[in-house]
């Protein structure tokens, strides 16, 4: 140990790889499968924020630690970050997936009173303590799978009571646990049972009071619309992202999932800061997106859980020079996975995505999508200590390995929040 080392917090060692992607603005085409790659690495923590990073010699030189963490020569990664879910809910939807298992789509089920609007029963019989409960033991499973920072979308209340309670709901287990939530509101998914035949009227209740009143409580920092032909065409959700774009909220649009409605396009019009689904995505819709530079968010998962034929055209919008984004869409209707390595492997296999590649897209790329790739999503000096000790012996596992979570140990804000095996 050198006389000049520097005191730190932690010393994370024995890193066989230090896989990540640098710097903070989306990396694509070429540029997403571009990942630093340090053999026998070390990294230094002190406080939340990582203060040095490098072959282990050199870090230990320059660092010393009262207490160190060792990597047994494993992969060590950023931590994930999952651009979109829905994680509020109460009752699962077993019973949908079977019936589309027997031949059922989701937009049937959805019309004869199943889906978005079975969950709504749900989440408003009950509680906000209740719902709230269940939200973490969600969160211990996403931190488990290496996650540490997820959006969560509101969207399963659509009253301005129940949907303000899923946002107290997201707050409060923010405040009690380490993985960092980004709050959406998705008053616009569907339109509610007491206004299923008088839909503008629902539509003018989002307007005129809803997006209002969340805008005013500051517990949104994201609007979302379910822009889908059974839902809400591409002129109200103009209407409704123009609206809470004016009272402050930042845009993510689900778009192009079902149909080819042009969402993409709105997205892009409306300078969203991602646009997420895509299955149905015109060439226009892709052009588009990237002249605004608005990241897409893929969800490679979501096709196979329901069934769908179109998948997102993940290997052109990459050759394309756009910068994706994959992430779960984790829900209890068209995708029950909160596997962020799981949905990698199948953007690997459905998109031809490299395993570097879908370390940034998880990543960086998925950070930026949520305006935090200045303080997240890679593993650089001065950026927060966000990271996941795999068991993974080189990076191409991350994606090879299917269907078991590679993580050993995950450090969130500079501290070890999650061991496997037990408490941290
Ligand atoms: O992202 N597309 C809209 N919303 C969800 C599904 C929600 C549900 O079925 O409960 C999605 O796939
Ligand atoms: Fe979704």
């Amino acid at each position: 140990m050198e006389p000049s080392a520097q005191k730190v917090d932690l010393l994370v060692t024995g890193i066989g790889e230090l896989a990540s992607a640098l710097g903070s603005s989306p990396a694509g085409g070429a540029a997403l499968g571009r990942v630093s790659r340090i053999e026998d690495a070390a990294l230094a923590i002190e406080g939340a924020q990582i203060v040095g990073v490098g072959p282990e010699a050199e870090v230990r030189e320059s660092f010393e630690a009262a207490e160190t963490l060792d990597a047994a020569g494993k992969v060590v990664l950023p931590g994930l970050v999952d651009a979109h879910t829905h994680p509020v809910f109460a009752g699962t939807r077993e019973d949908e997936f079977e019936m589309r298992l027997s031949g059922k789509t989701y937009v049937e089920i959805a019309a004869a009173g199943g889906g978005i609007a079975s969950s709504v029963r749900g989440v408003r019989e009950t509680s906000k303590e209740e719902l709230t409960a269940r939200l973490l033991v969600r969160l211990d499973r996403f931190l488990a799978l290496g996650t540490t920072t997820v959006e969560a979308k509101t969207g399963y209340g659509l009253s301005l009571e129940d949907e303000l309670k899923c946002l107290e709901v997201i707050r409060d287990a923010a405040a009690q646990h380490p993985v960092e939530l980004v709050p959406t509101f998705l008053g616009a998914h569907d339109y509610p049972p007491e206004f299923k035949d008088r839909k503008p009227e629902y539509v003018d209740l989002l307007l005129e009071e809803m997006l209002p009143a969340v805008a005013e409580s500051g517990l949104a920092e994201y609007a979302d619309v379910f822009t889908e032909s059974h839902v809400f065409g591409i002129e109200d959700s103009r209407r409704i992202m123009a609206r809470a774009s004016e009272l402050g909220l930042r845009l993510r649009l689900h778009v192009d999932q079902l149909t080819p409605l042009g969402g993409a396009e709105l997205a892009a019009e409306l300078g969203a800061d991602s646009a997420d689904h895509l299955e149905c995505i015109s060439d226009e819709g892709i052009a588009a997106l990237g002249e605004a530079g608005v990241v897409p968010v893929l969800c490679p998962l979501v096709p196979l859980f329901i069934g769908q034929e179109e998948e997102a055209p993940g290997r052109r919008i990459i050759d394309l020079g756009l910068a994706p984004a994959v992430a779960t869409d984790f829900n209890p209707g068209s995708c029950y996975v909160q596997s962020l390595p799981e949905a990698l492997s199948w953007a690997a296999l459905r998109y031809g995505m490299s395993a570097a590649e879908c370390l940034v897209s998880a990543t960086l790329n998925a950070a930026c999508s949520l305006q935090r790739g200045d303080r997240l999503g890679t593993l650089e000096v001065g950026k927060q200590a966000d990271l996941v000790i795999t068991d993974l012996p080189r990076l191409e596992h991350l994606s090879y390995e299917l269907g078991r979570s590679p993580v050993q140990a995950v450090i969130k804000r500079g501290e070890v929040v999650y061991q496997r095996g037990g408490a941290a």
